[in-house]
């Protein structure tokens, strides 16, 4: 029986590798894709959520927008990073599927409202600003999650978008600190983790190897997004960090961490988004997260290729 998963996204290149994994993985029923406001605005991530499923030739997997603005604070974007449709590098058509009318909110709701409780995970590969506002716009989906698997915080690697905090997590650290105290399950594949995943130049040229259309596509989105870090942490490869999240779902044993507690700043304007871990259990805080941090990058290629070559 497939897990169900919804994921909830801002593609992004390397939300569009995570998106294209699960789609190439029997494992996995995709139920909905909702976008979120973060790499760039939200009009782009939904658009570039509709190109991906189309070119996994999954134009039947329905996409919703969700929000356009963190909970409370003034939206922050990652063009530098992405480039301003936020999935540039390759050329791929408009869509010619059309949003869900529904809000994305709403369809996350509705969804685990009437599925059988603890049936259906969330993937997040974005700010958590939907989860946050699905939470306070109906409470009562919390016990019905299965598990909460998101891309999202650091502690040994610490941050990426300030010195104390990761990008996800920055954007919208009302909702994080919401998701973290909602009494879900929750897995976060961390930049402690991502950092050890580094899509090296033989790693992509493998993937452009496998000769379809999604492995040319993904090549030409990493090379893309890559240079930003490459140049930042002059590393053989950057860091690639939401397809993780699927990867954990399918090969678990590919990571490793510990339950322990995560609670997010939310105050301190130096440290805002930083996911504080009490990964040595120094303190009596409950212990909320499943947190990853450690990844075995060669067994994790080795499946995206297998699975990108799955597809179209
Ligand atoms: O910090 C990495 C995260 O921020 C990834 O999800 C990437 O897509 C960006 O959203
Ligand atoms: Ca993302």
């Amino acid at each position: 029986m497939p897990r169900k998963i919804i994921i909830d996204t801002d593609p992004g290149q390397d939300d569009a590798v995570a998106i294209l994994l699960a789609l190439a993985s029997p494992e996995l029923e995709v139920l909905g894709i909702v976008a979120v406001a973060g790499n760039v605005g939200l009009h782009h991530n939904a658009n570039n959520a509709l190109k991906i499923a189309e070119l996994a030739g999954r134009a039947d997997v329905p996409v919703f927008a969700g929000c356009a603005r963190p909970m409370r604070r003034t939206l922050v974007t990652a063009e530098h990073v992405h480039g301003d449709t936020g999935l540039n590098g390759p050329d791929l058509p408009q869509p010619k599927t059309a949003l869900q009318a529904q809000h994305g909110v709403d369809y996350i709701i509705d969804t685990l409202m009437a599925a059988e409780p603890k049936s259906i995970t969330l993937c997040t590969l974005g700010p958590l600003t939907n989860i946050g506002m699905a939470l306070v716009k109906q409470p009562a989906i919390a016990e019905r999650i299965a598990e909460i698997v998101m891309m999202g915080g650091g502690y040994f690697e610490a941050g990426n978008i300030t010195p104390a905090a990761e990008f996800n997590i920055y954007v919208d650290p009302e909702a994080a600190d919401l998701v973290m105290r909602c009494g879900a399950p929750i897995t976060m594949m961390t930049l402690d983790v991502t950092h050890q995943i580094q899509s090296t130049p033989e790693r992509l040229n493998a993937i452009r190897a496998i000769g379809n259309k999604s492995g040319t596509a993904v090549y030409e989105m990493l090379t893309f997004s890559e240079s930003f870090d490459l140049k930042k942490y002059g590393w053989d490869g950057a860091p690639l960090h939401d397809p993780t999240v699927i990867a954990y779902l399918l090969r678990p044993e590919l990571f490793d961490g510990r339950l322990c507690n995560v609670t997010i700043e939310t105050a301190s304007e130096l440290t805002v988004g930083m996911t504080v871990a009490d990964y040595w259990h120094v303190t009596d805080r409950p212990r909320n997260v499943n947190y990853m941090r450690n990844g075995n990058a060669v067994g994790f290629y080795a499946l995206l290729l297998e699975r990108l070559a799955l597809l179209p």
